[in-house]
Formats: structure tokens, C-alpha cells, sequence
């Protein structure tokens, strides 16, 4: 249950302004006392209307480039085309692919299949039939960021494969109707925890969402479990992925030996999906908006 906050009520946000004078103002996104009280106690930037425009346009890139990407998976590529796609595509349309070099990512986009949790390298690994593939771009448009993927079927899929899709998908859905002002962080990973484990699944613990805009990876970090209380209040301007990575088997993982590649450690099939999110006064846009 969630408690409705009044007008006249102490703001959720904890400036100690009542809500009415704060969060609830719909003339501006970011209250300014807000604004240098989560800057000075988290390290979070929030964002002004006109920083959500330049994020969504960036945002509006990395949706067209996960749909161009789509039209390409079949059985028979090998994963560095997926990279030679986005890489080009993002080039062409005067960007820059935010993985290119970042900490020594070698490539311009992430591309984990089957038991690859995430940061897959592109190279010569063949996809087949059955397989499921996560696509995960980021770009930088005008020097603002937006992060966003999706988990693609490649040919046919198995009943394993379509249930991992299925949770890591509902858990993305369902931990977005969690954004709105007053909600905490940990409101996030409560709705993605109790509904993968309770079917079945377990969430990985090691890899977090992220306060974005500005840059790739920004505070505050958004865990995938947790607790409905728990963590920074949600306030309006505050933009960050959420992108549950959810295991068909147990949650561990481990690294391989480029440094990168996250794979399950009991080799179960991996799945995820990732949307950046800008907190509003009532709710919130999804940046890199698709239907879930
Ligand atoms: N896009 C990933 C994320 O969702 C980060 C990839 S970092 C990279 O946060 F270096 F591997 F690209
Ligand atoms: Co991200
Ligand atoms: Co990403």
C-alpha cells in the first residue's frame, strides 16, 4: 500500500517544504532547494526540463537503433554484426556509442546470448536457433546519454527461453508503475524481487541501474531488490535506468577472462531489458520508451 501524499502534507522529497510548495509544482520539473539538497547529500544531478528534452532525443536514437537491430537477428550472424549495425547506424546519425572505450570496452555495444548476463563482448560467437540475445545501446546525443535493451529471440524459442523473457520483461513493467514521487529506490527492487523469485527466478545482485543523463553511469545506483521504503525518495527530475538482469537459475555469476562478459555460474539461460526514466510530478516518461 502507498499513501497518497496531500498538498499540505511535509513533501515526501524531505526538503521539509510542504508537498504543494515542492514536488507537487507543476510549473517547473526541478524545485530548486530540492535540486542543491540532493546534490549536496547524494551526488545526484536532477534534471531541468530542458536536460529530459536533450536526454529524450538521444533516447529516440537508441529505440530506432534497437529496432533496426531487430530486423537483422537471425538464425546465422555472428554477434560483431549486431556491432557493426548499431556502431554505424549511430555514427550516421551523428552520435557517439557510449561503450566504444568506456573503461576499455572494446566494442560500440553490448550483446550477451543465452547465459551471458551482460557486457557480452561482440565477436565471432554464431547465433542459432533458440538462442535468446540481449541488444543493450547507449548513445551520446549532443553530450546527453540514454540507455536502453531488449532481449530478442533468435528463430524459435524453447519454454525456458520464452519464460526468462517473460519474467525479465514483467519485471521491468512492473518495477516502472513503482516511479512516481514519495516512492523510494527501494520500491524499484521490491516489485522486480518479489515477483522473479516468485516465479521461479533469481535476480543478479552485482549489477545495478543508474542515474543517467549527463553521463554513461550517474548516482544513485538502482538495485533490483530490496525493500518498498528503503533508500533516496524519488523526486521529479531524477533520470535513471532500471534494467532487472533475471537468471532461470540460481542468481550467482562470474567474469571471464576478457574482464567483461557476466555469465551465470550454473549456466542457466540470463535474460533482460532496460529503459531510462525520468521522474515527473505524478509519475513517470520512459526516455527510451517500448511496449512491455
Ligand atoms: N549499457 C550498460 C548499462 O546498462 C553498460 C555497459 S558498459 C560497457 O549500464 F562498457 F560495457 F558498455
Ligand atoms: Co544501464
Ligand atoms: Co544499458
Amino acid at each position: 500500500m502507498v499513501k497518497k501524499v496531500k498538498r499540505n502534507s511535509p513533501c515526501p522529497c524531505g526538503s521539509g517544504l510542504k508537498y504543494k510548495k515542492c514536488c507537487l509544482d507543476e510549473g517547473s520539473l526541478v524545485d530548486k532547494r530540492v535540486k542543491e539538497i540532493y546534490a549536496k547529500n547524494f551526488n545526484i544531478r536532477l534534471k531541468e526540463k530542458t536536460d529530459v528534452k536533450n536526454i529524450k532525443r538521444a533516447g529516440r536514437l537508441v529505440i530506432r537503433t534497437l529496432d533496426l537491430v531487430e530486423t537483422r537477428i537471425r538464425p546465422g550472424i555472428i554477434t560483431d554484426e549486431i556491432n557493426t549495425i548499431v556502431h554505424d547506424f549511430t555514427i550516421k546519425n551523428a552520435a557517439i556509442p557510449a561503450p566504444l572505450n568506456y573503461r576499455g570496452f572494446p566494442k560500440s555495444v553490448c550483446v550477451s546470448v543465452n547465459e551471458v548476463i551482460c557486457h557480452g563482448i561482440p565477436g565471432e560467437r554464431v547465433l542459432e536457433d533458440g538462442d535468446i540475445v540481449n541488444v543493450d545501446v547507449t548513445s551520446i546525443v549532443n553530450g546527453y546519454y540514454a540507455d536502453a535493451n531488449k532481449t530478442y529471440f533468435v528463430g524459435t524459442p524453447s519454454p525456458e527461453a520464452e519464460k526468462i523473457v517473460r519474467v525479465a520483461r514483467e519485471s521491468l513493467k512492473l518495477s516502472l508503475a513503482m516511479v512516481k514521487p514519495g516512492n523510494t529506490i527501494g520500491h524499484i527492487g521490491w516489485a522486480i524481487q518479489q515477483y522473479a523469485e516468485g516465479e521461479g527466478c533469481s535476480v543478479v545482485e552485482e549489477f545495478t541501474g543508474h542515474g543517467i543523463g549527463f553521463e554513461f553511469h550517474e548516482p544513485p545506483q538502482v538495485p533490483h531488490f530490496g525493500r518498498k521504503g528503503e533508500g533516496i525518495t524519488l523526486v521529479p527530475g531524477m533520470v535513471f535506468t532500471i534494467e532487472p538482469m533475471i537468471n532461470l537459475g540460481k542468481k550467482e555469476l562470474r567474469i571471464l577472462a576478457d574482464n567483461w562478459t557476466a555469465v551465470t555460474r550454473d549456466g542457466s539461460l540470463s535474460a533482460q531489458f532496460e529503459q531510462t526514466v525520468v521522474v515527473t510530478n505524478n509519475g513517470y516518461e520512459s526516455l527510451t520508451p517500448y511496449e512491455l
